[in-house]
């Protein structure tokens, strides 16, 4: 019944489909269901959602934007650079309906160089990335940057920026940069530069920023996102696919009126919203310190990129379960059904093409109790999988020493 493409969709079950189904059919809640699963998977921000041109073009969603971006800029074949890990949206918006494919290089967790912190980006690894697509003969019409990043919770630094759009400029690539979480970043020391404030573009015409109010305004159900292009050949190619991401005229009445109360945006929702991140990182990052859960603390996002790997090397030593040693990965993800069992959804790196299997992705912009929570259920998960991998004598002692 279905064409090739229809059986291929209906197939593709993605880690994320699983938590978050998991998370439907079982939903935490508080009074009614407090043994159901938390979803800290998931990037939403729940924490804010009651306060609630010409070169810019509106479509339902940032998702829509980089689709429409994607269909006007590649032909089918065609191939989008980025680095993993990167969220998997931009995967499915890219490779969806455009049918155009995402190249990446891997950045990893090993720090070099004076400045160098766990999964930097360079040039020089954009530069090596773009020569193993070369070789292999594959047309990489563009660049993806997502700033802040979403998993990491990075802000790219303004030079940082200007080098990669100058890399892009070098190889005629254009450049997308996805900065849908640009207005949570939380930390007041943090310095971010959006690529809509920077004066001297190395390439204006291949250059499009994205964003919706999904992230920042805690509304993703309500479908709004903004292409903004210095190029108006593109803005009037996507005017013309603009049809299929629509959004209602109800939904741009109701953002307009929002936005129009400039004071209340700038004063006391942006602000607001802010601070409870600030105040709901801190809880996350001290509570993840608590548990011995290495994990990189960040100014921006709704979440925090946490090393378990620890976790993983306690069973090897431990040799209590053999799948350890045929795949890290299976284990990455027994653990994460360890963790739903526990009634807890948090997502696996794999579920953002993680080179390196042991990294989740927690969301923290959720209310204190259900954090509490959250920590409370890894922490019983570790506990467990710390006493399988002890072997029997040590358990036995560390009984004896507790007693
Ligand atoms: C980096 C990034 N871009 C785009 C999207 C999709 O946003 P929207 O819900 O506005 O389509 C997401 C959602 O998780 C995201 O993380």
């Amino acid at each position: 019944m279905l064409s090739k493409r229809g059986v291929d969709i209906q197939n593709a079950t993605k880690v994320t489909d699983i938590g978050f189904a998991k998370c439907l059919a079982d939903p935490y809640n508080a009074e009614s269901n407090p043994n159901g699963i938390i979803n800290a998977g998931t990037s939403e921000n729940t924490i804010s959602c009651d306060i609630v041109a010409e070169k810019l073009v509106v479509l339902n969603g940032c998702g829509s934007c980089l689709a429409a971006l994607s269909l006007v800029l590649s032909d089918p074949g065609d191939e989008w650079l980025t680095m993993t890990p990167y969220s998997p949206v931009v995967k499915e918006s890219v490779e969806g309906i455009p049918l155009t494919d995402i190249f990446y290089g891997d950045l990893c967790s090993q720090t070099s160089g004076e400045n160098g912190k766990p999964f930097q980006l360079t040039v020089d690894m954009l530069e090596d990335a773009l020569g193993q697509a070369t070789q292999k003969d594959i047309n990489i019409r563009g660049l993806f940057l997502i700033n802040p990043h979403n998993p990491l919770g990075d802000i790219y630094s303004k030079q940082l920026l200007m080098d990669c759009l100058h890399f892009a400029k070098r190889h005629g690539l254009h450049v997308i940069v996805d900065e849908i979480y640009m207005l949570s970043v939380f930390d007041e020391e943090a310095e971010f530069t959006s690529v809509l404030s920077l004066e001297d573009l190395p390439d204006p015409d291949r250059t499009h920023f994205t964003w919706s109010f999904s992230k920042d305004f805690s509304i993703s159900g309500l479908r709004c996102g903004v292409i903004y292009s210095w190029n108006k050949e593109i803005l009037s190619a996507v005017a013309g696919v603009a049809y299929w991401f629509a959004l209602p005229t109800v939904v741009q009445v109701t953002l307009n009126s929002m936005l129009c109360d400039e004071e209340w945006v700038a004063q006391t929702y942006l602000p607001t919203n802010r601070k409870r991140l600030r105040n709901a990182h801190e809880i996350m990052s001290k509570g993840l310190t608590r548990l011995g859960i290495p994990h990189l603390a960040r100014s921006a996002g709704l979440y925090i990129w946490a090393d378990f790997r620890k976790n993983f090397c306690l069973l090897q030593t431990g040799l209590i379960n053999t799948k350890v040693a045929t795949g890290v990965y299976e284990a990455e993800m027994e653990m994460f059904y360890e963790l739903i069992d526990a009634g807890v959804y948090i997502t696996p790196g794999q579920g953002f093409y993680c080179k390196e299997p042991g990294w989740f992705r927690i969301v923290f912009a959720l209310p204190r109790d259900v954090q509490d929570q959250v920590l409370h259920r890894i922490g019983t998960v570790i506990e467990m999988k710390r006493k399988k991998s002890m072997k029997p004598k040590e358990i036995m002692c560390n009984s004896l020493l507790t007693k």
